[in-house]
């Protein structure tokens, strides 16, 4: 039977008589009662609609739904990815040493040291030059191919992280089967001094394959010969022999074990584009701030577990609440990307129709969508002030920038903090007369006018302040997500770590292909058929 979700409705159904702004302002402490730090990083709740009963009511929820048994068998390696039959122990890649992961197998420990040291040599060899291209010069560019979880966050942290850069390396990315991707990574690149690192769990997608053969194209053609452009090859993969078969010399290889889902992959081998490109130590930090998020979502308490909370608030804002879509808003240029890679964690991890015992679920997890602050402002917030669906907004933040121009990020703090604020107050119609009426308007425009300037108010959001965006600092956060998305959906029932709906697209693209190039039409509907008819025209 599943446990009983009324005492979160009867919370939500007490709260709904009363505003977040009469909650903040009736009790001074609910900052600190809601807000919780851990390291660099705070998290705070307190504009969120809960109040201690709705808290109480959620954690409750967590326990009867068995969270304490699902994160007990996820850090112990049960099979939590039940149908694959897999753990799910991307931990043990950012555990000092892996030694804290003995169910991942027996020599994981050793296992995951080894590889991570070979990476860091060949980091360190090509860095110091005495690694070099097969002509003899210095390898000083990478290209990094590979699609979601094997792009997603290498990209994102590279972007991130531009002041840990090793000046002396670019690294370019290219994912899309689009070969306008490709040809803009490749462009000002110089075959004679590029590495290609082909990233593929799978080593079967067919856009990374795609693009890794183009590559390797461009790197005999301008290299002269077919054995030298594989000597510029690197490969990741859980399926090292379909990576040798590519031409990839064994020891270019690197490997990660199949109990590592592809959208939890970034601590493992598939980061060795930034190991590369990223200062000496660089990922060391961002892993060892990831497992410090590890520990404590593992050790907290319910009520003070970060990652939990931040499941529960987003589960009460979707499920009792009834926002079906979250939108992430960095107040940070270089977390541009991190709505994108949200997108692929929760979405593809917890969009699900049915759980794990095959029962159909109501609501899965939210839709995620975003951009970052303030240009969304100009963009989409509009709808998030006055559009009658509203959504919650995670706000971020970074307290201390690497850039010159301490005006310019006072400024954009500011913008960060005011839209929470103006989110949750909105603007009263009596506010807006008293506005109107001040600036000397007349009965009858204040009447004509005041309903469009009126803001409802009432609309959640959390705040996520990073002291800064350092590498130990952006894996705190990227390990909260990854935690907050497991236990997310392990409260709704669901198995995050498979993904049998992306499944049917790519076959049906298979299908597709002869029809574009003119074989056949066979295996497609009328409308695709149509459609390719009328692009062969
Ligand atoms: O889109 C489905 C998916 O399997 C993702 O889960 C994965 O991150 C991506 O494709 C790339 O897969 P691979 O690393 O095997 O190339």
């Amino acid at each position: 039977m599943s446990p009983d979700w009324t005492p979160v409705n009867a919370a939500a159904d007490r709260l709904s008589k009363t505003t977040l702004a009469a909650l903040s302002d009736s009790d001074e402490g609910r900052f600190a009662a809601f807000s919780h730090a851990l390291d660099g990083l705070l998290i705070d709740f307190s504009r969120q609609k809960l109040d201690a009963g709705a808290l109480e009511a959620l954690t409750g929820f967590a326990k009867a739904r068995g969270f304490e048994d699902f994160r007990t068998r996820l850090f112990a390696g049960e099979a939590v990815n039940a149908t694959e039959g897999r753990p799910a122990l991307h931990m043990a890649w950012r555990a000092d040493g892996g030694a804290d992961y003995p169910a991942a197998g027996p020599d994981i420990a050793e296992s995951v040291a080894d590889e991570r040291a070979r990476m860091r040599a060949l980091a360190d060899g090509i860095r110091s030059g005495e690694i070099t291209g097969a002509r003899g010069r210095p390898i000083r560019q990478v290209l990094h191919l590979g699609i979601g979880g094997s792009d997603l966050g290498p990209r994102l942290v590279y972007d991130a992280l531009k002041h840990e850069r090793d000046p002396l390396m670019t690294l370019r990315f290219a994912a899309n089967i689009d070969p306008a991707e490709l040809n803009d990574a490749l462009e000002g690149l110089d075959p004679e001094t590029t590495l290609v690192i082909i990233v593929s769990k799978s080593f079967t997608t067919p856009e990374t394959l795609t693009n890794a053969r183009h590559a390797r194209f461009w790197l005999e053609q301008g290299l002269g010969d077919a054995e030298a452009a594989k000597a510029q090859l690197a490969a990741v993969s859980a399926n090292p022999e379909k990576a040798q078969d590519f031409g990839v010399p064994a020891n270019r290889i690197f490997g990660f074990q199949d109990w590592v889902g592809g959208r939890y992959s970034l601590w493992s081998s598939v980061s060795l584009s930034l190991e590369i490109a990223l200062e000496a130590g660089a990922m060391d930090a961002l892993r060892a701030g990831a497992a410090a998020m590890d520990a404590h979502f593992r050790d907290a308490k319910l009520d003070q577990n970060i990652p939990l909370l931040k499941a529960l608030t987003d589960l009460w804002n979707a499920r009792a609440l009834g926002y079906p879509t979250r939108c992430v808003a960095p107040y940070s240029t270089r977390l541009r990307l991190l709505p994108g890679f949200l997108q692929q964690l929760e979405m593809e991890s917890n969009g699900k129709g049915v759980a794990l015992d095959g029962a159909p679920v109501a609501a899965s997890s939210p839709v995620v969508w975003g951009a970052e602050g303030t240009n969304a402002q100009h963009a989409f917030f509009q709808q998030l002030h006055q559009g009658p669906q509203g959504a919650p907004v995670d706000f971020m933040a970074v307290k201390e920038s690497h850039e010159a121009r301490d005006d310019m990020h006072r400024a954009l703090l500011a913008n960060c903090i005011a839209q929470g604020e103006a989110l949750m107050r909105g603007r009263s119609a009596e506010a807006v007369r008293a506005e109107m009426q001040a600036g000397g308007a007349d009965d009858a425009e204040i009447a004509r006018l005041a309903p469009h300037r009126v803001c409802p108010g009432d609309r959640p959001s959390t705040t996520f302040i990073l002291d800064r965006l350092d590498a130990r600092t952006l894996g705190l956060l990227l390990a909260l997500f990854e935690h907050k998305t497991a236990a997310e959906g392990a409260l709704i029932g669901v198995n995050s770590f498979d993904q049998y709906g992306v499944e049917l697209g790519k076959t049906l693209a298979r299908r597709a292909l002869p029809a574009i190039e003119g074989e056949t039409d066979q295996g497609v509907d009328a409308t695709s058929a149509a459609l390719i008819a009328h692009l062969r025209r």
